[in-house]
């Protein structure tokens, strides 16, 4: 079996971009599972910088297939625009590039729905993206979303649109929003979702036909572990499982086929909107990971530009998600942004209540009380040097990659020092 799944340890903002770009190049198919244009993927070759939201990073290699997945929300606006931003920058997609007829669509009411929930929460909002994935996956779920397939006949489509956005309109109304304009939300997507239809595919079928003829296959997450609805710090997470389980029911591939778990861990932590973070840091320390945002690797969001919140690696969250996943091959990212302090800290465990814990809690909110236990590392102050292994960092550098794998008691499969494919050590 060759299909492997690649999945964020973390908040999200891990560099998955990066590693499924080179994961890609062993890659005949890569697929998106889960979630939608939420996600933000930042690939960066040469001169040249890609920020994927919708369409698997796996695009800018040449002979790869890039699918769409039942379990995504792929919004026909945002998917229209990223198609026609990568028209002559990467090999025609015509005929690599597929979209379930499963998936779900993200309707210009589920965003203004989305926006109206998080001004009702006020200081409590969640912090989503406002790309209207938790009430598309509401809609899936209350079974009166609209599919992808619904657009093979436009005609239906547009009566079920229809009612749909009547039914938007009266909920947007009760919220205090602004009504959308029927005819003009009509003509615009209709025309827009027409154009893709050439992509609908039954890609379940199509996956099951690669896996046949021994194609790799890569099932490319999105988010990370603790955004997932069930694992992460919920209700602060997103609406979608982010998690391995996620990438089986996205893609409609058997758990039997997985052969490796890509766990992507970056060397700190940092997060995008409200909720919980034992480990976060303010003033300096924060700013130093953070960076300025003159960098597009910078810690600032690929979707919305946001700071992101920024702290020391947390090993408690890194364990529960090579739990959650079952993790075996482990890549840790961003280590030289690390190369600017003294020394390190690493979380190794929670103190709640007076209680030491290295098992995550499910209980979002006892983790605003909580008191990480840190051990400290010598740092480096030194820039990265290029190589190839592990064993050619600098020995405090390499001292702070065994610990990690120490704790999670499992080897280390790359290390990223930098956002270049070649800034990389296995
Ligand atoms: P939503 O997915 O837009 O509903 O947002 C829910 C939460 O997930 C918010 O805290 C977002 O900031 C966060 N989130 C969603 N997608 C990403 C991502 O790709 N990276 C990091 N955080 C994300």
């Amino acid at each position: 079996m060759t299909v492997s799944a690649l999945v964020g340890m973390q908040w999200g903002d891990e560099g998955k971009g990066k590693i499924v770009d080179i994961l890609a190049g062993n890659a005949d198919v890569v697929v998106r599972c889960q979630g939608g244009a939420n996600a933000g993927h930042t690939v960066v070759l040469g001169q040249d910088v890609f920020a994927l939201h919708l369409i698997p990073s796996g695009i800018l290699r040449d002979d790869v297939v890039c699918v769409i997945g039942n379990g995504v929300v792929a919004d026909p606006v945002r998917l229209s625009e990223e198609l026609e931003g990568l028209r002559g920058r990467v090999k025609d997609v015509d005929g690599r590039f597929f979209l379930s007829d499963r998936a779900h669509m993200v309707m210009p009411w589920h965003k203004s729905l989305d926006a109206l929930a998080e001004g009702k929460l006020g200081s409590s909002s969640i912090g989503t993206t406002k790309q209207g994935i938790g009430p598309t996956y509401i809609d899936k779920v209350k079974r009166s979303g609209i599919r992808w397939n619904q657009a093979r006949d436009i005609d239906n489509f547009r009566k079920r649109f229809q009612t749909a956005l009547a039914d938007a309109n009266a909920v947007i109304k009760l919220l205090g929003g602004d009504p959308m304009d029927e005819r003009e939300t009509e003509e615009r997507v209709v025309d827009i979702v027409g154009k893709l239809r050439p992509y609908i595919a039954d890609t379940v079928a199509m996956l099951h036909r690669f896996v046949r003829e021994e194609k790799r296959v890569l099932l490319e997450g999105a988010q990370g572990t603790m955004l997932d609805v069930d694992f992460g710090t919920y209700p602060f997470v997103t609406s979608s499982n982010t998690t391995a389980g996620g990438c089986i029911t996205g893609s409609g591939l058997p758990p039997t086929a997985l052969r490796d778990v890509h766990g992507l861990l970056k060397a700190f932590t940092s997060r995008v909107g409200s909720g919980p973070f034992p480990t976060e840091l303010d003033g300096r320390e924060a700013e130093l990971l953070r960076g300025t945002g003159a960098n597009q690797w910078d810690e600032f969001g690929t979707t919305t530009g946001r700071p992101r919140r920024c702290g020391w690696l947390d090993l408690v969250v890194a364990r529960h998600a090579a739990r959650v996943n079952g993790v075996n091959r482990l890549h840790i990212t961003k280590l030289d942004i690390l190369s600017q302090f003294d020394e390190l800290k690493v979380c190794t465990a929670y103190r709640i209540g007076g209680q030491e814990t290295s098992d995550f809690p499910a209980d979002s909110w006892s983790l605003e009380d909580c008191e990480p236990v840190y051990e400290t590392l010598p740092g480096w102050k030194c820039d990265l040097p290029a190589c190839k292994a592990v064993a050619e960092l600098p020995e405090a550098a390499a001292n702070y990659v065994n610990r990690i794998a120490q704790f999670l008691e499992m080897d280390v499969a790359s290390v990223s020092y930098g956002p270049g494919r070649e800034q990389t050590a296995f």
